[in-house]
């Protein structure tokens, strides 16, 4: 991302979401992206993705004004209510270009990583909160994006659930290991999950600071890396402070 900006105009007055946002993601690289509600978190990532293009500034990938092969997992798993799980998943491959049978393969695969195969021909209003967010995770990595961009993916759990699925997240992550922009407003899930987490401020958004994790991920949940985790959310926490002021 270099110098990115985005205005959307709407009647009434053009609102500056983002203003010279610069970063990159190396390959396989996780990283998170916190800030202030309305900062514009969802609106880089809507951009990442291709969905919109910058007002000013380029995203770049690989050297090209381009946008990668992204895959995008929502708060709510925006799941087809009509189709079963397997289909859910499948139906992201529709137009990869794999026969019916590699499709096959690589969904069942995708849904006994995740847990999901016994629930494969289920609809996704007889699962939990949490299986649903499975499925759209599921969903997401059965593409192999290059680009994995998730937005506030477990913000509609309860805290028990969000702590399963992010151990989950990190062990699926570490298989394919896709560059990874990861949007969230919980700071201690960012420092475990994340290799760097960027912090922006609003009105217009752009990137403050960006604070590296540094602790091992094997070390990530057990207890002895508490202190370390909180540490670096200490820290991350003081310059969004700093931030608003
Ligand atoms: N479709 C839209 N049309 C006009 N303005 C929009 C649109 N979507 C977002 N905005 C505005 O752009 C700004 C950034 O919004 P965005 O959704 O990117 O923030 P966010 O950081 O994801 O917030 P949250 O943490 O609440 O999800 C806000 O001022 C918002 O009102
Ligand atoms: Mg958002």
């Amino acid at each position: 991302m270099d110098g990115v900006g985005y205005v959307y105009r709407r009647n009434g007055g053009d609102v500056q979401a983002l203003d010279g946002v610069t970063g990159t993601i190396a390959a396989g690289e996780f990283v998170a992206l916190v800030g202030p509600s309305g900062c514009g978190k969802s609106t880089l990532l809507r951009l990442a993705a291709g969905l919109l293009a910058p007002t000013s500034g380029r995203l770049v990938w690989r050297g090209e004004v381009t946008a990668p092969r992204t895959a995008m997992v929502f708060q709510d798993a925006g799941l087809f209510p009509w189709l079963s799980v397997r289909d859910n998943v499948a139906l992201a491959l529709e137009s990869s270009g794999f026969s019916r049978e590699a499709r096959e393969a690589r969904v069942t695969e995708r849904l006994a990583q995740t847990g999901l195969l016994a629930a494969a021909d289920v609809l996704p209003g007889e699962l939990s909160g949490g299986q649903r967010q499975r499925v759209g995770i599921a969903r997401a990595l059965v593409t192999a994006p290059d680009l994995l961009l998730l937005d506030e993916p477990f913000s509609a759990l309860d805290a028990q659930t969000r702590r399963v699925l992010e151990e989950e997240l990190t062990r699926y992550w570490l298989t394919l290991r896709p560059a990874t922009l990861y949007v969230t407003h919980n700071l201690t899930e960012a420092v475990r999950l994340a290799d760097r987490v960027w912090i922006m401020t609003g009105a217009p958004g752009r990137l403050i600071d960006e604070q590296r994790t540094d602790i091992p991920r094997a070390e990530r949940y057990t207890a002895a890396a508490g202190p370390a985790i909180a540490a670096v959310t200490e820290r991350i926490w003081a310059r969004i402070r700093e931030g608003h002021r």
